[in-house]
Order: C-alpha cells, then structure tokens, then sequence
C-alpha cells in the first residue's frame, strides 16, 4: 500500500514537470483536494524584508541536501528528493502546495511553508512551517508566516487561518504570537511530541484582526 501511494507520488511529480516543460499548467488552478469544494487561486510568490516565498523546482535539491532533519540528522539526498516529489506531487493534485522560502541575500532555499489544510466551506486553512536549523532564530519563520496569512485572507478569501504546535514547542509557539495569532485552545495531536505529549497548543487568528495587527502592532485581545 505504501509503495503504491509513493509510486502514484511519483507519477503525480513527473506530470508536474513535465507540464512545467510543455508549458501547459494553467497559473490559476483549481485549490484543493479533488472531489471536495474547491475553488480556485493562483500561488503566487511571495516578499517579505528578507524572504521570497516561491513554488520549489528541482535545481532546489542542492540547497535541500544542506538542511537537517527535526532532530538534528542529515538530510539525505534520497530524503531531499522525497520531499521535492512530495511538493510537486501537491501542487499538481491540489493546484497549491509548499512554499519554498528564499533568503533574497543569497538566493539560497532556507526553509518551507504551506496551507496543511483547507476548508472552503467553512473558510478556515491551517499553516504549517520549517527553517533549516542553521537559520533558525534569525525571525525568518515570523516573517514568512505574516505573508502566508496575508495571501490565506487576501488571495483566498479565508476567514480564519489557524496552526498548532507540540506544547514544548516554544519557538514556534513564538513564531505565531509574532503573527498576531492568539492561543485558542489544547487539541489532540496527530502524532506525539518530542515529550510524548500527546495534545497541541492551537492558535488562530481572524481576517480583521489580522488587518488591524498589521496596522497597529497591537496583537488581538491586547
Ligand atoms: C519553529 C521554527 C519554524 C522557528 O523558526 P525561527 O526562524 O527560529 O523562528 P523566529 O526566529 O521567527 O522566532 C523564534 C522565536 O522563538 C523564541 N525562542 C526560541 N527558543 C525559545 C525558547 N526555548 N524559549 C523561549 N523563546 C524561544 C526566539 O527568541 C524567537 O522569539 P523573539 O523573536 O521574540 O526573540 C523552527 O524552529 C522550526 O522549523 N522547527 C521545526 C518545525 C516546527 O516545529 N514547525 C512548527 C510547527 S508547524
């Protein structure tokens, strides 16, 4: 079952680019999981001060290899390629996917960052993000998370853009403050932290919130 899921990734990869070389992919696709209410937008990139938020392409791989895994081990080559098929694979099934974020002072791919779940129905997505550890504490997560809320409520049209985080899990924890998002509640996990921890801190953020932290500074609630 697995080997079957990774080959139709594969596939799913291969069409991608090859519909990238054959210029047919259309910039505005459909977003979200075939069969269920979609609509439909275009990932763009995106500017922060420091970052360009961009879909990822296979000359990635290089910048990729230098990235380590969660707790700290190599990030294979093999493992690297995985991710990429994953991330073209998402894109050409769900029209939106990962972001791969740019470091504009050296062009080099530092981390990722994406919607892990969309409901159009009820307009609330869910983000998710990484930084290769060597990068890390430098603000770059905060930065390209303010960006990726702003295309969620502007480019989207959501209306509430929630993520969670292990509860040992500070700096993300800070990251979402930094956002202008507010602890909401505990939820069960998907998987068990680092601590065996088996809920998550959940944040969220509202779209006129959103607009008036941006303007203001002033973090809701405050
Ligand atoms: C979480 C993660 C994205 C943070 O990346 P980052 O670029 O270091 O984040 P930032 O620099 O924007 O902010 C980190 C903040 O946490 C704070 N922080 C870090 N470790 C801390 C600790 N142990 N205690 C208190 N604060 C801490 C930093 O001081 C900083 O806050 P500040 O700017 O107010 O000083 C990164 O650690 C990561 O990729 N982790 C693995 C993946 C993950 O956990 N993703 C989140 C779940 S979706």
């Amino acid at each position: 079952m697995t080997a079957f899921v990774e080959l139709k990734g594969k596939v799913a990869a291969i069409l991608w680019r090859w519909s990238l070389t054959k210029g047919l992919r259309n910039r505005t696709r459909r977003f979200g999981s075939p069969g269920e209410e979609s609509q439909w937008a275009t990932m763009r990139v995106l500017e922060t001060e420091r970052l360009l938020l961009r879909e990822f392409c296979q000359a990635d791989l290089n910048d990729l290899v230098t990235w380590e895994g969660p707790s700290g081990e190599e990030f294979t080559e093999a493992q690297a390629r995985r991710f990429l098929n994953f991330c073209f694979a998402e894109y050409f099934k769900l029209g939106v996917g990962r972001w791969g974020m740019l470091l504009k002072s050296t062009g080099g791919v530092v981390g990722n960052c994406g919607f892990c779940y969309i409901n159009f129905k009820q307009k609330i997505g869910e983000v998710a993000y990484y930084i290769a550890p060597k990068y890390r504490g430098r603000g770059l997560a905060a930065e390209a998370l303010g960006a990726l809320i702003q295309f969620g409520f502007a480019d989207i049209g959501l209306a509430r853009i929630q993520a969670r985080c292990g509860p040992d899990n500070t700096s993300s924890e800070r990251v979402m403050q930094k956002a202008g998002m507010i602890f909401e509640r505990m939820v069960l996990s998907r998987e068990a932290s680092k601590s065996g921890s088996r809920t998550d801190k959940m944040y969220a953020v509202v779209s006129c919130d959103f607009k008036t932290y941006s303007k203001t500074g002033i973090p809701p609630g405050a």
